[in-house]
């Protein structure tokens, strides 16, 4: 029987992360009627950005690596066209699969859409109602260029019907009659597959890093309205540091390379400072499993990472959204998530509250039941499925 073939398009960390879901389903459920491609856009490069993923994911080779890199973002996304059409015009595929809202998302959604090729939006409908925010743009582009949107919250699904998609659209769906769907969120899958294989994988993790349970906070810090703006990163950074130490507690900061460039670059006076703090730890990007385990060990989650919020909300703990606003708005609805900006006063008011309670805190189940996956390939087959 001839297979459908799609083509996922990844290039940031967390897109890697997500076609994992997608390839483990595919592996090992759907594996003689769907055959996947992989272009990595090589947005990220780094090995702690990239490769360890695929290496502890399991995760095929790309088979296509167009190795963009770092640029502006107009000559990075052009780059990234040009290589993904090549792709496209030679692969010829029944559709191609794009995951959240990076520009090799944006990317891959115009280079298909201009060959007319059928494009499948993994993580549509989010929307901070910020355009000044490179991702909310690539989202709108995104949404607006694909056949099937799967929404993984019911907020995300709204906004696709505030936008014009139509729930009751019929068969057959195009580009200009397209289908929305309200699935869970694909992270959740890969949490729930990945989170006891870490306990067993990287037992001795926390005690390598001298770390005790529930006696850290964990912080990520990688959007560039916090790392290009040096007053906004000076004061996160400086008001975390005051409250741990006064409550006595570590920060762990798996930070991505731009906040060290800033530090090196900008902070420099800072950066040592943070070195050489007793209660601060900050540390190259870890691995999936090592994350899952700081994540699910941790008192408190500090970040300004949309994956990141969702994760503390899978490991039940409170999370701090160094952000003025986010795309996952039933995580603040809930209580259990905080958005702070940059402002010392909300952070420290936060940090507080939530180390001196959290147990009364409910985590209800927003995103699915960890089978997104499957139910994203089930209607791949509907669509697309051969004689
Ligand atoms: C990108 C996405 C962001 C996503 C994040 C996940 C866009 C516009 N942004 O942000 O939505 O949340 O990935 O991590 O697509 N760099 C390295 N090594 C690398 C890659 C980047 O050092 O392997 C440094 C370079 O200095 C580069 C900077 O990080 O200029 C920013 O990289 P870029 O890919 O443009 O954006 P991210 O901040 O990673
Ligand atoms: N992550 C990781 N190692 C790290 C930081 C993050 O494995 O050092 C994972 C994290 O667990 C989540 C994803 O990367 O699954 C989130 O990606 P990121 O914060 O880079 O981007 P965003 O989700 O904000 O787009």
């Amino acid at each position: 029987m001839p297979t459908i073939k799609l083509v996922n398009i990844v290039g940031a960390r967390p897109q890697i992360i997500k076609a994992s879901a997608i390839g483990r389903a595919i592996r090992t459920q759907y594996s003689e009627v769907i055959t996947e491609i992989i272009i990595h856009t090589g947005q990220h490069y780094d090995k702690e950005l990239s490769d360890i993923f695929f290496d502890e994911l399991e995760i095929q080779k790309p088979h296509y690596n167009l190795g963009v890199g770092s640029a502006r973002h107009g000559r990075q996304i052009s780059m990234m066209i040009t290589g993904i059409e090549d792709v496209l015009i030679k692969e010829k595929p029944d559709c191609v699969f794009l995951y959240g809202d990076t520009n090799s998302t944006l990317a891959g959604a115009l280079a298909a859409t201009k060959l007319h090729f059928p494009v499948v939006h993994i993580e549509a409908g989010l929307r901070s109602f910020n355009k000044s925010m490179p991702e909310e743009l690539n989202r709108i582009v995104s949404d607006h260029s694909s056949t099937l949107l799967f929404a993984p919250t019911n907020a995300a699904f709204k906004n696709l019907m505030g936008e014009g998609f139509k729930p009751e659209n019929s068969p057959p769906y195009t580009i200009n009659n397209p289908k929305i769907y309200l699935t869970g969120d694909i992270m959740y899958d890969n949490t729930l597959f990945f989170a006891g294989l870490a306990e067993k994988k990287k037992a001795d993790f926390l005690a390598h890093m001298s770390l005790v349970r529930d006696n850290y906070v964990l912080v990520t810090i990688h959007r560039e309205s916090n790392t290009d703006d040096l007053v906004r990163l000076k004061e996160i950074l400086i008001t975390l540091k005051r409250l741990a130490e006064e409550k006595d507690i570590v920060l762990v900061m798996p930070f991505h390379p731009r906040t060290i460039i800033s530090l090196k670059t900008g902070l420099k006076d800072l950066y040592d400072d943070l070195k050489h703090c007793a209660h601060v730890k900050i540390i190259p990007p870890v691995s999936y499993l090592e994350m899952n385990l700081l994540e699910k060990n941790c008192r408190l989650i500090v970040t300004d990472s949309g994956g990141v919020q969702k994760e503390s909300h899978f490991f039940k703990k409170p999370c701090i959204v160094l952000r003025d606003e986010t795309e996952w708005i039933e995580l603040v609805n809930n209580g259990t998530a905080k958005l702070v900006g940059a402002d010392p006063d909300r952070i420290k008011k936060e940090f507080l509250s939530f180390l001196d309670s959290h147990s009364d805190l409910e985590y209800p189940g927003f995103y699915g039941d960890g089978k997104t996956a499957e139910f994203i390939l089930d209607e791949i087959l509907l669509m697309f499925e051969k004689e």
